[in-house]
């Protein structure tokens, strides 16, 4: 199968991800998260308009799809659970026996501090033991667990099946692609390309920041209001800047996406826009004359979200 798509953050996560996941899921019957843990946070709202906060689960989990934690991800075996419990959707859960666990110690560590501001759900230590070999894998709980569906290698789509993998965080969080050291511990894409034919990225109208580390613009107070930009995870206020075009064009040389979904563009409506070249500020103007300037910048936008819940509306 070739038709698999993924979705890919292109700036520091928090684009919303969870939500474009959350429109484009109706063409796939598989939804996968690959990379990160707990430390995520996808805002997501069903078909009867409720909102949920998922942090391990990927967006197919509130529409009934089948849905696998893939092979590269980090999980909390407790909040997991809890995540899972919480919601009243049907779905399959699969597993990859490569999934790493999060132990108390990795906690314990990352609570005296990562100097990085991290999220301090043990990210960085669960992948320290990974890559250290001596980590403790989701194929140690296969006996604890017989509702869930245990797999090694790939997800295991039946012939004709699609999966839609969700990435999380963002490229300039990636651990060699991002502001190292202000970096999570993972890749932001999937480790394996096996079937992916569409990559999806994503990025918001403006720029959102957790943790410490660059950007170092102006902290704009307005969008961070506007935005309601406060984490999902850890609940900590969002530094919020303008499009830094410099940031996107790095971007997309590394992820070169085959299409860019542009969200919370309905945040800026009434504002006089700005972006942030060479690292200074120009103004582009009001809402349409900034809609006109990324198309025009980015060519590969071929989708805006311009409303609280998120419906795409194509170019
Ligand atoms: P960690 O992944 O918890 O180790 O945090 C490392 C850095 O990545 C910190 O700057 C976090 O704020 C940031 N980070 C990790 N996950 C997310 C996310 O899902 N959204 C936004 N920032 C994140
Ligand atoms: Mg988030």
């Amino acid at each position: 199968m070739k038709d698999n798509a993924v979705i890919i953050g292109l700036q520091y996560g928090d684009e919303g991800k969870g939500r474009v996941s959350a429109h484009f899921i109706d063409d796939y019957d598989w939804s996968v998260r690959y990379s990160g843990g707990s430390n995520a946070g996808h805002t997501v709202y069903d078909e009867a308009g409720v909102k949920y906060k998922l942090h391990h689960l990927p967006a197919g989990a509130v529409f009934g799809k089948k849905v696998a934690l893939h092979a590269g991800m980090v999980v909390n075996e407790s909040e997991l659970m809890e995540e899972y419990k919480a919601l009243s959707h049907n779905f399959p859960l699969y597993i990859s026996e490569a999934v790493h666990l999060t132990q108390p110690e990795h906690l314990a560590k990352d609570a005296q501090g990562s100097g990085i501001g991290s999220t301090k759900k043990g990210i960085a230590y669960v992948y320290a033991d990974r890559a250290a070999r001596k980590g403790i894998r989701a194929e140690t709980l296969k006996k604890k667990y017989s509702a869930l569906n245990f797999y090694k290698g790939m997800p295991p789509l039946k012939p004709g099946e699609r999966a839609l993998y969700e990435g999380a965080q963002g490229i300039m969080l990636d651990i060699d692609y991002g502001n190292y050291p202000y970096v999570t511990s993972s890749s932001i894409g999937p480790s394996i390309f096996s079937g992916i034919s569409r990559v999806i990225g994503v990025m918001k109208a403006y720029v959102s920041r957790v943790g410490d580390g660059p950007p170092y613009h102006q902290d704009q107070e307005a969008l961070r209001k506007a935005g309601q930009e406060y984490g999902t995870t850890t609940g900590r206020p969002r530094k919020c800047f303008w499009l830094d075009l410099d940031q996107m064009d790095y971007a997309l040389s590394v992820v070169n996406p085959d299409e860019i979904v542009v969200t919370k563009l309905d945040i800026l409506d009434g504002m006089k826009i700005k972006v942030i070249e060479f690292g200074r500020e120009k103004e582009i103007g009001d809402l349409d004359a900034y809609k006109n300037f990324l198309i025009n910048r980015f060519p590969a936008i071929k989708w805006f979200s311009d409303s609280p819940k998120g419906s795409l509306i194509k170019i």
